[in-house]
């Protein structure tokens, strides 16, 4: 039986995802392109992946389990061809945890201290120091209590933030108020000086921050949006930026990416624009977390980080 590696890589990324692979799996025949006939089709046991090319995971009649490389499984459950009875996981990897929570802090304190502003008043060459409220003094609402929205938010609260969660159902972080439910997202929204979306992209989420959803903000909130652009109607974050009720929005994720030339969020004065950086799966540690459901399948042992499909993440 074989391992069948896809994804939309570069040749060397691909070659270093395959070379820590192998060293984790040495005893594993690897199959890196979709198989070329129905013999080599029949020997596919899992397929380890990363976004590939629609339509690639089909006819694959032994295939016993799909192992996502990425944390948010949209793109593949939105691939009409994928098999359905056959168990998806997706990535759950601690360097990519890390690397979030990294990302959630320094954007909550560059917005807490005003040092997105302090980049611009060195440019006009201008020295004012500005106010320096308290960490305890600014909630932050962070909308997703799963694997990186929980830990965000356990962080957040441990450097002294006021934390809000909103999840499904409520959960329970250490140190941060549960919400759920449309009452616990309104009351949520309206106390929040910073919203951090790490929700996952279903049909119930997506397009979530429209015109109505930043009119229930508290004024002058920001948004950090580490999630997925499909979550935010841009016109309408662009509206709700020009008309003052938004103070700054951080984007890592956009309806388009890249961001295409031109587009309004580059050059604006109120939007900071990582290039989908926020956490990126580590192969390091990920070729780890992938031996696990392997060796897991192998043995009948239960599968880790499986996706329910009816909720889509
Ligand atoms: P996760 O562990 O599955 O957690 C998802 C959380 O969202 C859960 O708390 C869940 O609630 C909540 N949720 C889902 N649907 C909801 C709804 N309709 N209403 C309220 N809450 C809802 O996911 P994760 O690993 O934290 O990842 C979250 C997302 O981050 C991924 O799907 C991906 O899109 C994004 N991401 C981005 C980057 C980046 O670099 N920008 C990197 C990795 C991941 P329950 O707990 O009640 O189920
Ligand atoms: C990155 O965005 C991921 O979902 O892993």
């Amino acid at each position: 039986m074989s391992l069948l590696l896809l994804g939309r890589w570069q040749p060397a990324e691909r070659d270093r995802w395959l070379r820590l692979l192998q060293a984790a799996l040495p005893n594993e025949q690897w199959l890196l392109a979709p198989p070329s006939s129905a013999a080599e089709a029949a020997e596919v046991e899992a397929a380890i992946v990363a976004n590939p090319e629609p339509g690639s995971l089909a006819g694959l009649p032994n295939l016993r389990l799909i192992q996502s490389l990425w944390a948010g499984v949209e793109r593949l459950l939105q691939d009409g061809s994928l098999p359905v009875n056959v168990p998806l996981a997706r990535m759950v990897d601690p360097a990519m945890n890390e690397a979030m929570t990294q990302t959630a802090l320094w954007a909550v304190l560059s917005l807490q201290r005003g040092f997105f502003d302090l980049q611009a008043q060195q440019l006009r060459g201008e020295w004012l120091a500005p106010q320096q409220p308290r960490a305890s003094e600014w909630r932050v609402l962070v909308l997703g209590q799963g694997e990186l929205g929980g830990r965000v938010a356990q962080s957040l609260a441990a450097l002294g933030y006021s934390v809000s969660g909103w999840s499904r159902r409520p959960a329970q972080v250490e140190g941060v108020l549960a919400l759920h439910g449309d009452m616990g997202l309104a009351e949520g929204l309206a106390q929040a000086d910073v919203i951090i979306n790490l929700l996952p992209l279903t049909p119930q989420t997506s397009r979530f921050f429209d015109a109505a959803r930043f009119a229930a903000m508290k004024a002058g909130a920001s948004l950090v949006n580490l999630a997925r652009g499909a979550h935010v109607v841009e016109a309408d974050l662009l509206a709700a930026l020009e008309q003052g009720r938004l103070r700054r929005a951080v984007l890592d994720v956009f309806e388009h990416e890249p961001l295409p030339t031109g587009h309004a969020f580059w050059r604006h004065a109120k939007v900071t624009v990582l290039p989908h950086c926020a956490a990126q799966t580590d192969p390091r540690s990920a070729a780890a977390v992938v031996k696990g459901n392997i060796q897991a399948l192998r043995a009948g042992a239960s599968l880790q980080h499986l996706v329910e499909r009816q909720q889509g993440y």
